[in-house]
């Protein structure tokens, strides 16, 4: 993000047409044939393309939430990331990650909550029935693809944690492994990776940990095996491998913001009205939607402004970005 300018169109990320319209004929089969009330074998779409070693999830529920837009095949978005701890390239977190070991795994829970700890990761994940959620991922280098991702509200289980009345602020952290994140041994960003979100940002139902996708656990590289989704915010606030949920009174420290504070906000809302100050916003290149497909104007809040403008009323979005 910081030292790439977008979108140069790399031959790898082209989709072949024919692969492009046997997917939409699959998605119009797949519709035609109804959909079932558990989606345990993960959405149809792209369902084929998984691999056998990834752990398919039980029970989860169709989300109401989800957007009727077709998702990306699992390739996309499982080849085409961004996850700096494995190196700045797209295709880096999916060559670089096999090593990562994303079990056993701990949250501690920290700052301004009740129930401070240290969790298994049983003890976050277990208490919340799982929903697929299909969202549009909005990154900031103006591209975009669409994710069924598996997960839970955010805001479950800070009630559960029981945040005290001085939290106006959650932030997160992402575990610091060098020897088997390869991306940490350069000094690119400042680790551990670090976002925050406002309390009421993050008790909007909106608002999910992902611990799946199509209906398996997370690949590594989409960050294994507790991440972020705030799917009217830059992809840069989803903050991946989170090792640390804390409660503050104050706003936190952010990387990207840390890093280039002109060019990244704390709010990071999806909006085109506001430029980078590099390039433009105003619309997308979506990602597997082939050479010839164009641009897609770019919605404010992700098209998701009838949800979450009240978050912001009062606020000069221009200011704040
Ligand atoms: N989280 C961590 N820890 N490190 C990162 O580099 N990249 C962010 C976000 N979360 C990033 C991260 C950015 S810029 C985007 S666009 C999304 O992850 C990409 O998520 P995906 O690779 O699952 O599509």
């Amino acid at each position: 993000m910081l030292i790439k300018r977008p979108p140069d169109i790399r031959p790898s990320e082209i989709t072949p047409e024919q692969r492009y319209l046997d997917r939409r004929q699959f998605m119009r089969s797949a519709g035609a044939a109804g959909t079932g009330l558990l989606l345990g074998a993960g959405t149809a779409a792209g369902a084929a393309d998984i691999p056998a070693k990834y752990r398919r999830l039980g029970d989860v529920r169709p989300s109401p939430l989800s957007t009727a837009e077709t998702p990306n095949s699992f390739e996309d978005i499982t080849r085409y990331n961004n996850f700096y701890e494995f190196g700045t390239g797209k295709d880096d977190p999916a060559k670089n990650s096999a090593a990562f070991r994303p079990k056993p795994w701990q949250v501690t829970v920290d700052g301004e909550v009740e129930q401070a700890g240290t969790f298994d990761y049983d003890d976050i994940v277990g208490p919340h029935p799982l929903e697929e959620r299909i969202y549009r991922l909005r990154c900031v280098e103006a591209w975009s693809m669409v994710v069924p991702w598996v997960g839970f509200s955010l805001g479950d289980l800070i009630k559960r944690l029981k945040p005290t009345s001085r939290a106006k602020y959650v932030a997160f952290e992402t575990i610091v492994r060098k020897e088997e994140m390869p991306g940490q041994r350069s000094r690119v960003l400042r680790w551990p990776y670090v976002e925050g979100l406002t309390m009421a940002e993050a008790m909007h139902p909106l608002t999910i940990l992902a611990v799946g996708v199509y209906g398996v656990e997370l690949p590594n590289q989409n960050g294994a095996p507790l991440r972020l989704v705030v799917p009217w915010k830059y992809g840069f606030k989803s903050i991946k491998s989170i090792v640390r949920i804390s409660f503050s009174e104050s706003q936190p420290r952010t990387t990207w913001n840390a890093s280039a504070p002109g060019e990244y906000g704390f709010y990071a809302n999806v909006n085109p009205a506001v430029d980078h100050p590099r390039w433009s916003q105003k619309r997308e290149r979506v990602i597997g939607a082939g050479l010839f497909a164009g641009k897609k104007p770019t919605l404010l809040f992700n098209g998701y402004a009838d949800q979450v403008a009240q978050l912001y009323s009062g606020l000069d979005l221009t200011r704040n970005f």
